[in-house]
């Protein structure tokens, strides 16, 4: 046994006992005749005492102590003189009588410590050393507890965890899909699957009603701050159930998530709101709701006064900001300045402020009178005080995205996205088609399994933009926590959804042929849903980036810094498989 305790667990009770830690040095400092020792492990820190005038060898052994040494030390515990209440084990000290040297260490590349000095590069190329941080090991913590009470919830709910392939024929989840050569195939390639749907979705039609997996899932998409190219879903699917029976169910768990793992209760059923509500109110379909700022359109209000920038624009919304009508100049330039960001993408933004004395000043006075912009403010239900933002352009939905940025900008700047708030949101009746300006034709908003609302059945080839789907999302703080659909299990549907998505019939076959073939032999109805748990995590823990919950994430070019991945493979490997790597176009790149 390298130790009887661990570095965390000393207390006042424990004084008098003879006790062996084993852990890494965090500090080591000279005091006269003493040296203290501060040793880590995962469970906390233990101050250790060296007397020079008890046994002088050992304390000189301890003063070459440097940080992050492996040591383990026998002592005695004993009370401090002066405590320490920031630490658990603040108010005991081991008295040391001998100190070991499990393996000495280079001097760490940054300082091991809840505020680091390291920077993001540095500290992810040496990620283990990153690890050792208390605040990295509390969200690895954290991660661990969720999935562990996930398990616990879905068990006692009679989910069965099936792994699921991770070497896989391509599924269409709208992502690229990473892809690995097949040696024993050559010149054929498996896909890494973008999540198990329709493995989860075979499991159904083999009569495992009730399905879940902690799944990896890799995605070769651009990286954002909630997206990472290999991530993991909590992914679940039932059988014989409807919309509403997934969405109460996992509303339950997560529910059951929160209250065990932070003590965060949810007293009210999660507010539901349907996706065109979403877009017109929020300009986006995972809305944070933490604040109010609904969109109010206004380009009625604006016509007719020869103010151009509004006369030729299709759209004009606007937002209220509570008492911020007295925004300096410099503020509202900033504002401007915001929205003209090429992530943005307005061309200019129009303020109205309703002043404490009634009157109301804005940037286009010249145009509109006191009482245009009264109508204005009542249409905002503006008060004095308040300050209106107002944006326009031709196209609706691009001019609801900006004021979308807009308005989380101002949640931001107002101190309103308190990491200590959750609102959550079933975002429902997502249409079931999405149009592609690009490409000029439809593709599916969620996947092409997503079951139509049967009202909606007769319009799929007439009108297929006006058709909702039974899929449902769970939004939470701005945030896709996660999302599903009840899926279609009849294969004369299927069929013309794979049509209607531009599939010939060999091409459906070639590629969901197995899932269509399955269908002949008994699909019950089934549905589900999978929640992004690094998304999950992250949203408990309050981080602003889901790497911080992955133990090795990538960075945001795909890449893992520590160990240099992705890399050349030899020559020999290439090969052996077959392929070629065109130099020529790569050298063009
Ligand atoms: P979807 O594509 O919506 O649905 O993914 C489900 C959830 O997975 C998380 N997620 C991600 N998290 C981190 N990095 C990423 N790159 C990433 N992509 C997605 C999100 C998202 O809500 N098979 C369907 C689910 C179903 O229909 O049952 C699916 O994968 O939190």
């Amino acid at each position: 046994m390298y130790r009887s305790n661990t570095c965390g667990e000393l207390r006042m009770a424990n004084v008098g006992q003879e006790v062996t830690l084993a852990g890494w040095v965090q500090k080591a400092r000279k005091m006269g005749g003493m040296t203290f020792v501060d040793i880590r492990d995962r469970y906390g820190i233990t101050q250790i005492v060296f007397n020079e005038e008890v046994d002088a060898a050992l304390c000189e052994k301890a003063n070459k102590l440097g940080r992050e040494f492996v040591i383990q030390v026998k002592g005695t515990v004993a009370e401090r003189s002066s405590k320490n209440a920031n630490i658990p084990t603040g108010d005991i000290e081991v008295i040391a009588s001998t100190l070991v040297i499990l393996h000495t260490s280079d001097v760490p590349p940054f300082t091991i410590e809840d505020n680091s000095d390291g920077g993001d590069d540095i500290r992810m190329q040496y990620r283990y050393l990153d690890l050792r941080r208390n605040p990295v090991r509390k969200n690895l913590e954290l991660r661990h507890k969720i999935a562990f009470e996930t398990r616990r919830f879905l068990d006692e709910h009679q989910f069965l965890e099936v792994e699921t392939p991770i070497l896989i024929k391509s599924t269409p989840e709208g992502a690229r899909d990473f892809v690995v050569p097949s040696r024993m195939n050559p010149g054929e390639f498996y896909a890494l699957p973008q999540s198990p749907q329709l493995f989860k979705q075979l499991l159904m039609v083999a009569g495992y009603d009730r399905y879940f997996q902690i799944a990896k899932c890799f995605r070769d998409e651009d990286l954002r701050a909630d997206r990472q190219p290999e991530f993991t879903q909590i992914d679940c699917e039932m059988s014989f159930v409807e919309q509403e029976d997934v969405i109460n169910l996992f509303e339950e768990m997560i529910k059951h998530i929160f209250r065990t793992t932070k003590g965060v209760e949810f007293k009210e059923a999660f507010p539901r709101m349907t996706w065109h509500e979403c877009m017109r109110l929020y300009g986006s379909d995972k809305p944070d709701i933490r604040f109010g700022m609904q969109f109010v359109e206004l380009k009625d209000l604006t016509e007719g006064h020869n103010f151009v920038v509004f006369d030729s624009a299709k759209f004009v919304v606007g937002i209220c900001a509570e008492g911020c009508a007295s925004y300096t100049r410099k503020q509202l330039d900033a504002l401007t300045d915001f929205v003209k960001k090429p992530q943005v993408g307005a061309k200019g933004l129009v303020y109205v402020k309703y002043e404490q004395d009634g009157s109301l000043k804005s940037s286009v006075d010249k145009f509109y009178s006191q009482e245009d912009l009264k109508v204005w403010a009542e249409r905002f239900n503006a008060k004095p005080g308040d300050l209106m933002l107002i944006l326009c352009g031709d196209n609706a939905d691009k001019t609801r995205k900006q004021m979308c940025e807009l308005r989380l900008e101002m949640g931001e700047r107002l101190g309103l996205r308190d990491k200590n708030k959750f609102a959550p949101l079933w975002v429902i009746d997502f249409p079931l088609f999405e149009w592609s300006e690009e490409d000029q034709r439809f593709y599916a908003m969620h996947h092409p399994f997503t079951s139509p609302k049967a009202e909606d059945i007769p319009y799929l080839e007439s009108d297929p933009g006006r058709v909702r789907a039974n899929a449902y999302d769970l939004a939470m703080n701005g945030v896709e926590l996660g999302g599903g659909s009840i899926r279609i299990h009849d294969s004369e549907l299927q069929n013309r959804m794979f049509s209607l998505l531009g599939f010939t019939p060999e091409q459906a076959k070639d590629q969901f042929g197995f899932l269509m073939d399955a269908f002949r032999f008994g699909a019950p109805p089934h549905g589900g849903l999978a929640f992004g748990l690094d998304r999950v995590v992250s949203m408990l823990a309050g981080l602003d980036s889901i790497r911080d919950c992955i133990a090795f994430p990538k960075n945001n070019s795909g890449r893992d810094v520590m160990n240099d991945a992705p890399s050349k493979i030899a020559d020999a490997q290439l090969e052996e498989l077959f392929l070629k790597i065109d130099l020529a176009n790569l050298n063009k790149k």
